[in-house]
């Protein structure tokens, strides 16, 4: 195999990549001679990581037509003992919340989607652990979907004590006909086993999904650091209000301007525009071409919003095309942000698609793209329509991205709603939820981050109070929260005072020289804002010579001292030195005595440490 093959190649899906790795595919073929049907399993393992992917193959060798009820990717008997099932269940503006349920002999946990898409009420992410697993302690597997669509994850302990574990696509409305001779793929099913807890099977993951997955040149590249002008102006924009935006930006040494949802069609509110991605020149005179060349002028490169997969009734699109919108004939779709989904199943609908995003972003200097998704999926026509939309959404995927491999993509969906592999596996980057408070955000994060890569989770520095949950902050918090994933800003940048510009230049210097950490380093939890009134993370570079450590203490209380925050993963034996203060501490002291951070005199107040080892 080569380095961009995949290990198994699953038709008009994404799958692990062999990348530097060893990786031994072992093929089992299975016969039920009775109905004719023959099941190929796939095991990979990997000779640097605790990691077995499953997909299996279904062939209809009979001369008869076959349904499928249900194709799981992978089915796991753990022996007798103890387990708890951690899932990450939530809503928008609180993706990826953290439950842990300890599973009992006829209690069957059935996690799934059945929305369309990977979705924000559960994440296609499962742990199984030990009972007293933790972040350093204790058995751990992971199960991680490498698929966008309707998903389940089946855990249930049998009369024996044995607990099966099975994921995969959900059987929900799955029902597919499979024709003589025909054969059926699913998804890949990446698990990963850890004996030393969470913290060891997130840095396996973390490696695996940056190595081995990522397909995108991004992903090993520093990010530019940009400004979304959603949360800046939502709708209410004209282009003398962007320039100056980026006026205000470039200043501070901003790489990149977002310009967000309302920049086509008639969008002058979520209630239209969907589909007519041609520019709106009434808002922005210059076009998309001239906007991107004038804030080139300004040394900031330009990105574009796109929600390609959705189509407003009131748009030129839907009037000309009613039937490409999912329906089922006779009946009204239901609306959702007032508008439908369109047909993705249908190759001139994708052709459609491609052609429009590919128009703009040929001729205009679009240096990133940030892909959204506002709604999830009703009214799908068919038994298996589900898996025919996402099969639609991966080659648009595919075949755009393949075209511009310049361009940073972002996956986002209302939010957080579709962070998963099947989309990391094309676009480096994914908006982790629309609540950017970064106390929320503590929690958000950190969840994500036991599956996800750091630099994966977009995250920004949005306006105080902040908008979806009121809450006062800090600039300093704010940012600091939003170092350790692919960072930004999304406000009015024009609002802020001299004083605030001045920590904002100061917070872009220190993310850029923080950016090759977050991307490569190991990722450890130290403080969970699950368990705890603090939340802290840490970040260690492969060599142990650069770390990043952040404390947040979520509320301020009377007569307080703080503990020492212990570190993790670093050398003992070496001497780090915080190159914020000139403050210099032996690795033993770091890891065994801990550091005291210092906080403000008020809730939601942080601290970091940029530590370097003294040679
Ligand atoms: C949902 C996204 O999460 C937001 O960041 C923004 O892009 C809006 N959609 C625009 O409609």
């Amino acid at each position: 195999k080569n380095h961009h093959d995949a290990v198994v190649e699953i038709t008009g899906m994404p799958a692990l990549l062999k990348g530097d790795s060893k990786a031994d595919t072992l093929e089992v073929v299975l016969e039920d001679a009775i109905i004719g049907l023959e099941v190929h399993l796939f095991y990979t393992v990997f000779e640097e990581y605790n990691v077995l992917a499953r997909s299996a193959v279904l062939v209809n060798q009979s001369q008869e037509e076959l349904c499928l009820r249900s194709a799981y990717s992978a089915s796991v008997d753990l022996p007798q003992g103890e387990y708890d099932v951690i899932h990450f269940p939530g809503s928008w503006g609180r993706e990826r919340d953290q439950v842990r349920t300890h599973l009992t002999m006829g209690l069957k946990a059935e996690l799934e989607s059945a929305r369309g898409g990977s979705s924000a009420q559960l994440n296609p992410f499962v742990m199984i652990a030990s009972p007293d697993a933790d972040e350093v302690h204790g058995e751990v597997y992971g199960f991680a979907l490498v698929y966008s669509g309707n998903h389940s994850t089946v855990a249930k302990i049998d009369q024996f004590g044995y607990l099966r574990v099975q994921q995969g696509m959900n059987p929900h409305q799955f029902e597919w006909k499979l024709a003589p001779g025909e054969h059926f793929e699913t998804p890949q099913c990446v698990i990963c086993y850890s004996d030393a807890g969470f913290g060891q099977m997130s840095r396996e993951y973390h490696d695996l999904i940056r190595n081995n997955l990522m397909r995108s040149a991004w992903a090993k590249k520093d990010r530019p650091v940009l400004i979304n002008n959603w949360e800046g102006t939502y709708f209410g924009f004209t282009e003398e209000k962007l320039l100056a935006m980026a006026d205000k930006a470039a200043e501070v040494g901003i790489d990149l301007f977002v310009l967000d949802d309302g920049w086509f069609g008639k969008r002058d509110d979520d209630r239209s525009g969907l589909g007519d991605w041609f520019v709106n020149k009434k808002k922005l005179p210059s076009g998309i071409d001239g906007l991107a060349a004038k804030m080139n002028e300004k040394g900031l490169k330009f990105g574009l919003w796109f929600e390609p997969e959705m189509v407003s009734p009131d748009s030129d699109l839907y009037r000309a095309h009613p039937d490409w919108a999912i329906h089922v004939e006779e009946r009204e779709p239901a609306l959702s942000r007032h508008q439908l989904v369109l047909d993705l199943s249908k190759p001139e609908v994708c052709e459609y698609v491609i052609q429009v995003v590919s128009d703009i972003l040929a001729n205009a200097n679009v240096e990133y793209v940030k892909w959204d998704m506002n709604r999830q999926i009703t009214d799908m026509p068919c038994n298996g329509y589900n898996h025919k939309y996402t099969l639609g959404y991966y080659k648009i995927m595919s075949i755009i991205t393949e075209r511009f491999p310049h361009i940073l993509f972002e996956g986002c969906s209302s939010g957080g709603a579709r962070f998963d592999l099947g989309v990391l596996a094309y676009m480096p980057q994914i908006w982790a939820s629309d609540n950017s408070d970064a106390i929320a955000r503590l929690k958000i994060q950190y969840s994500t981050s036991m599956c996800y890569p750091i630099a994966s989770i977009s995250s920004h520095v949005t306006a105080s109070p902040n908008h979806q949950n009121g809450r006062l902050t800090s600039l300093k918090t704010r940012a600091d929260v939003a170092y350790m994933g692919a960072f930004g800003y999304e406000l009015d940048i024009t609002k802020m005072t001299d004083e605030e510009l001045q920590i904002v230049k100061e917070q872009i210097v220190l993310d850029k020289q923080l950016q090759e950490l977050m991307r490569n380093g190991d990722f450890y939890r130290i403080l969970s804002p699950y368990d705890t009134n603090y939340c802290s993370w840490e970040v260690v570079s492969k060599d142990k010579k650069k770390v990043f450590l952040f404390v947040c203490r979520v509320l301020n209380k009377a007569q307080t001292k703080e503990s020492p925050v212990k570190l993790q993963g670093l050398d003992e034996d070496k001497v780090y030195r915080n190159t914020l203060t000139g403050q210099e501490y032996p690795g033993s002291m770091l890891m065994y005595k801990g550091i005291r951070p210092h906080f403000r005199w008020e809730d939601f107040a942080t601290d970091i440490f940029v530590l370097e080892s003294v040679e």
